[in-house]
Parts: C-alpha cells; sequence; structure tokens
C-alpha cells in the first residue's frame, strides 16, 4: 500500500517537471485542497477481472511519418506542423516514429509486452487524400496488412476513426465548422468499416472531440489553429451530427462492429464552497467531459452553457436531435489529470475557468499526477450512464528518461511505474466498485510526437530516438508487460 503521505514524499524525492500543460496550468495550491480524503492506493490488492485487456494506444500522424507516400493526401496537421512558429521547434510529423515503415517492429514489441489490444488511428488522408470522392487503395491496403499483424500477433485490433488528421481540402471548405463535413466524415468512416470489419470489430469513432474541436478552433494552439469561439461551436455541433452519421454508417457497412468514441475525461471538483462554483463545476462536467456523450445518447445538449445552448450559433437545425444520437455500445475514457472550477462571468457561453492543482507530483510537461482521479470519473460515467461498458482508451505520462549512457540498453523510468501502478490501482478500486471496465490502453507504446509540443515530451513505454529510429523497452514497457501477462500488479 502506498499511503498518501507516501505518494506525495516520492514526488518531492523525484522532483517536478518543466513545461506548463496544453490543457491547463498547473498552480501549486494549499496542500490540504482536496487532499484529505485520499484512500491509501492499493497496488498489491489490485483485482482486474479475467480476460481484461491490457493495450496500448498510438495515433496515425503521431507515429507513422511517411506524410506524402502511396497517395496520401494533406491533413490539417501536415500544414500545421509545416508552418513556422507553430510546433515547439519545428517538430512535425513527417517521419515521426516512422511505423509506416515499421509497423511489424512495432507489432513484435506488443507482443514482446504481452500486450491484448492495440488501439491505433487510421489517417483520413491516406483513405480519401482529399477527404471525399474516390478510394485509395494503397491507404485501404496498409490499415489492411497492420490489421492483419495484429491479428497474427494475437492482438485485438481497436481502430480510432479520426484521431485529429482532418483532410486539409475538408478544411479549406470550413473544416469541422462546416456543417457538410459530418456527411463527408460519415461517408469515410462507412468505407473504413467496410474495408476492415471483417477483421476489426472494436471501433472508436472519434478521439477527444473536445479537445481537437476547442485547441483547433477556439484557442489554436492545435490545427488548424483557429481561435473563435463560435467557430469552435459550430465544429462541436458538427462532430456530434458526424458522431452519430459514421456510427449508422458504421453498422450498415460492418453489422458486427461494437463502436465508441474516445472521450478526454478529467473530473473538476469546485474551486470553493460557493454554490456558484459549484454550478460552474457542473457545466464544465457537461461541457469538458460529456458534450459528445450525453448528446449522442439523449439526443440533446447538456447543460454546459451558462443560459440555453446557443443553438442559432452551433447551427443546430430542425431534425438534428435525431441525427447526433448514437447508442455507443462502449465509452472510451482518456484519463490524464483533475482540475478545479471557478465560476468565471468574462469567459463566453460557458463561464467556467479550469486550474490543474499541483498537489500531487508533477511530470515533466506540467500535468498533476492524481490516480484517484481515475477512479471518480470512471465512477461517475458508469453511474450517469447505467453502468455502460467501458475501456480506458488512453492513460499515461510524459517524463524524459531514456537510455542509461553505460547501458544503452536499459531504459529506467520509476517514475512512470509508479504513474501506472497508482492509476492501474484506482482503476482496480473502480471496478470492485461496479464499473464495467473490459480493456486498458496504455499512452503511448512508444515516444511519439506530441503535437504542438513536438517531439520534447515522452510518454512511450518504449523510448524512440528519433535520429536512428532505434526503439529501447523502458523499465516501464518491462513492468507493463509482467502486469499484462499476470493480470495484477504485484509483480
Ligand atoms: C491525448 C491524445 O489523444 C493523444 O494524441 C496525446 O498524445 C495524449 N493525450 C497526450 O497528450
Amino acid at each position: 500500500m502506498i499511503d498518501r503521505r507516501q505518494f506525495l514524499g516520492n514526488s518531492l524525492l523525484l522532483g517536478a517537471g518543466a513545461a506548463l500543460s496544453r490543457y491547463a496550468r498547473a498552480l501549486p495550491i494549499a496542500a490540504s485542497a482536496g487532499a484529505a480524503a485520499m484512500p491509501p492506493i492499493d497496488v498489491a490488492g489490485a483485482r482486474f477481472p479475467p480476460n481484461f485487456l491490457w493495450g496500448s494506444a498510438t495515433a496515425s500522424y503521431q507515429v507513422e511519418g511517411a506524410w506524402q507516400e502511396d497517395g496520401k493526401g494533406p491533413s490539417i496537421w501536415d500544414t500545421f506542423a509545416h508552418t513556422v512558429g507553430k510546433v515547439k521547434g519545428g517538430d512535425t510529423g513527417d517521419v515521426a516514429c516512422d511505423s509506416y515503415h515499421r509497423y511489424k517492429e512495432d507489432i513484435a514489441l506488443m507482443k514482446q509486452l504481452n500486450l491484448k489490444s492495440a488501439r491505433f488511428s487510421i489517417a483520413w488522408t491516406r483513405i480519401q487524400p482529399s477527404g471525399t470522392g474516390s478510394v485509395n487503395q494503397k491507404g485501404i491496403d496498409f490499415y489492411s496488412r497492420y490489421v492483419d499483424a495484429l491479428l497474427e500477433a494475437g492482438i485485438r485490433p481497436m481502430c480510432t476513426v479520426f484521431h485529429w488528421d482532418l483532410p486539409q481540402a475538408l478544411e479549406d471548405q470550413g473544416g469541422w465548422p462546416n456543417r457538410d463535413t459530418y456527411k463527408a466524415f460519415a461517408d469515410y468512416a462507412g468505407i473504413v468499416a467496410k474495408a476492415l470489419g471483417d477483421r476489426v470489430t472494436t471501433w472508436a469513432i472519434f478521439n477527444e472531440p473536445w479537445v481537437f474541436t476547442y485547441l483547433g478552433y477556439c484557442n489554436g494552439i492545435h490545427a488548424p489553429g483557429r481561435k473563435d469561439w463560435k467557430l469552435f461551436l459550430k465544429a462541436a455541433h458538427t462532430v456530434n451530427l458526424a458522431q452519430g452519421e459514421a456510427f449508422r454508417a458504421m453498422k450498415a457497412a460492418s453489422p458486427k462492429a461494437k463502436i465508441g468514441s474516445a472521450f478526454s475525461m478529467s473530473p473538476g471538483a469546485p474551486a470553493s464552497d460557493s454554490a456558484a462554483d459549484h454550478a460552474a463545476a457542473e457545466r464544465y462536467h457537461a461541457m469538458n467531459n460529456v458534450f459528445f456523450l450525453y448528446t449522442a445518447i439523449h439526443g440533446e445538449y447538456p447543460k454546459a452553457f451558462a443560459g440555453d445552448p446557443p443553438h442559432d450559433v452551433m447551427g443546430v437545425q430542425q431534425g438534428d436531435s435525431k441525427i447526433v444520437q448514437a447508442p455507443l455500445d462502449w465509452i472510451g475514457i482518456n484519463y490524464y489529470n483533475r482540475h478545479l472550477i471557478s465560476n468565471a462571468p468574462d469567459v463566453p457561453y460557458v463561464q467556467y475557468s479550469d486550474i490543474m492543482p499541483a498537489v500531487g507530483p508533477i511530470t515533466y510537461n506540467g500535468w498533476e499526477v492524481w490516480p484517484w482521479g481515475l477512479y471518480d470519473i470512471v465512477t461517475r460515467i458508469s453511474k450517469e450512464y447505467n453502468r455502460p461498458i467501458i475501456e480506458i482508451t488512453e492513460n499515461g505520462c510524459a517524463y524524459s528518461d531514456g537510455p542509461l549512457p553505460e547501458d544503452p540498453l536499459r531504459a529506467p523510468d520509476p517514475r512512470r511505474i509508479e504513474f501506472y501502478q497508482g492509476h492501474l490501482a484506482e482503476l482496480a478500486r473502480a471496478i470492485k466498485d461496479g464499473a464495467d471496465v473490459r480493456g486498458y490502453h496504455a499512452w503511448s507504446l512508444l515516444d511519439n510526437y506530441e503535437w504542438a509540443e513536438g517531439y520534447s515530451q515522452r510518454f512511450g513505454l518504449v523510448y524512440v530516438d528519433f535520429r536512428h529510429q532505434k526503439r529501447t523497452v523502458k523499465d516501464s514497457g518491462l513492468w507493463y508487460g509482467k502486469v499484462a501477462a499476470a493480470n495484477h500488479l504485484n509483480v
């Protein structure tokens, strides 16, 4: 058992990281805030159901490279990364981990780590280079080979249809704020479900829809870098339409498909006891956590706004309530950290602001390590959505540890092992308390392209030397491999 004091003590010994988060600012707050009631973390006692799926996750633009190969068209991330000043160090995903060519090596690593599930995403522009129209067979063939290689290794393919790399040609026509994009997306989703649906049965439609709409169209730190609340609200509505329409297109193309989406979720506690902060925390939950889940299930928007939902700004039309509905077969949760929420009347539409506390240890990229947040969000979603099937589609941390100069085959990263121990123990507690969690995906298999942060943040179980494309399994990877084989944390 690690109790809270040991946990925080370790954090002091290990030191804090440098950069600040791209989602929220980590601020030191009174050490007592939110800390008093945390239960001890029971690593040794953590239990997982039989057949629990231990996996890892990656995404097309972050690992594939081969940005112009075999007929691929440009995506908004190609454009954004090639624009001076948008990405740290001018890094691009042109080569990334070169997984387009080295995928067999990557899958061999997954097998070596005893993984049973691989979450990956498809680059839309490999399938339809300009987002609509004829299909590029070479793109289909690549993912088909990838899926075959996973199955041969005894690994379940979990395929994400969209992980942020919108075709540039569609952005040129207005991107996600353009309502027409939902139809183009559903066509594309139907194409991939038809092409791979004989072998892929677990699908995530979107990855983190709040993140790519908000960061892409409202605060502009991600592609396509536009900054306008109204564009964000329109984009969010198109994405909701797209999710519902894609769900139906994919079921029609592959009736056995089990379809969910991977949502970014961070529990948000009110920053004070005031009624205003409590109400703000509820708006935050509705907007940041379930804006694309509640809507799919209920066919209407959750109470994310200070007033009524701004349907006119969002471009909501009669009949949309039906289109947005999608009875998802499972819910994917990407969990990284918790937030504290305050009422903020100056913030348009939602009128809240959020910060990330800094009570727990801080990772290299400035995110607070808070395993209890995973328990909190999983149990909340389990209750609110009537005990759905849940998969943890991402969880992980950035630390820069790499191979030892004196022993380059070893890459000790004790803080990452501790991170996973804590989060997996809290996940097991959520399962014990009734959540139906079927699988867990570490983000990420490989160090990779961390969007606007370029290659500066390493989230991998496997270290990547980007210059030589050499992979070295970190100690956390070896540890996770043992956990996957044992189905418990006592390894
Ligand atoms: C969420 C995203 O889905 C993934 O692309 C990103 O690299 C990780 N979180 C870490 O920030």
